[in-house]
């Protein structure tokens, strides 16, 4: 297993609509491996594919590690299959905008299946922060980062705050 460079906002695959993975290879296993190992390095609790130059709809996530409760995802061509009507809103971190958080309303609670690494099949309701995990990750992988959810006013905010040289 190895570590990946993060790529970091606003590197334009931060931007970019990722393909669906075709094949369940060793190739994507070792991947997720790696992936799985570079965001608890980072540390962090979400991780996707155009975050670790693989533009592949993939993911993983452990919203339980930080509090001794591993519960580590790798989630491949992940779809949504219901999302609640309530919302809640919450801070958002993001290992690719480093030293920025977001305050972001989406739904509070999904219903999520994906394929595992081993072309297993899942699907599992997400509400609290693992709600929030996954709806973050899965905007990853359509080109939207947290700037997007926001109004125009606060993503200038913050992203004068990220200090990066914005066109
Ligand atoms: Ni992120």
């Amino acid at each position: 297993m190895s570590l990946l460079e993060i790529v970091k906002w606003p590197d334009p695959r931060l931007r970019e609509v990722c393909a669906p993975v075709a094949e369940m290879t060793p190739r994507i296993q070792a991947l997720a491996a790696d992936m799985l190992e570079t965001m608890y390095a980072a540390p962090g609790r979400g991780l996707a594919g155009p975050q670790v130059g693989f533009m592949g709809r993939l993911f993983v996530m452990d919203t339980g590690w930080k509090e001794g409760k591993p519960d580590p995802l790798v989630c491949i061509n992940p779809t949504l299959q219901e999302v609640g009507e309530d919302r809640a809103t919450n801070f958002e971190g993001c290992l690719s905008i480093p030293g920025v958080t977001a305050e972001i309303s989406r739904p509070s609670r999904v219903r999520m299946a994906w394929t595992g690494p081993d072309g297993k099949r899942f699907v599992r309701s997400f509400d609290g922060f693992g709600a929030v995990c996954v709806q973050h990750e899965m905007d990853h992988l359509d080109g939207i980062v947290t700037f997007d959810h926001l109004t125009a006013e606060a993503r200038a905010a913050l992203e004068t705050e990220y200090g990066a040289g914005f066109a």
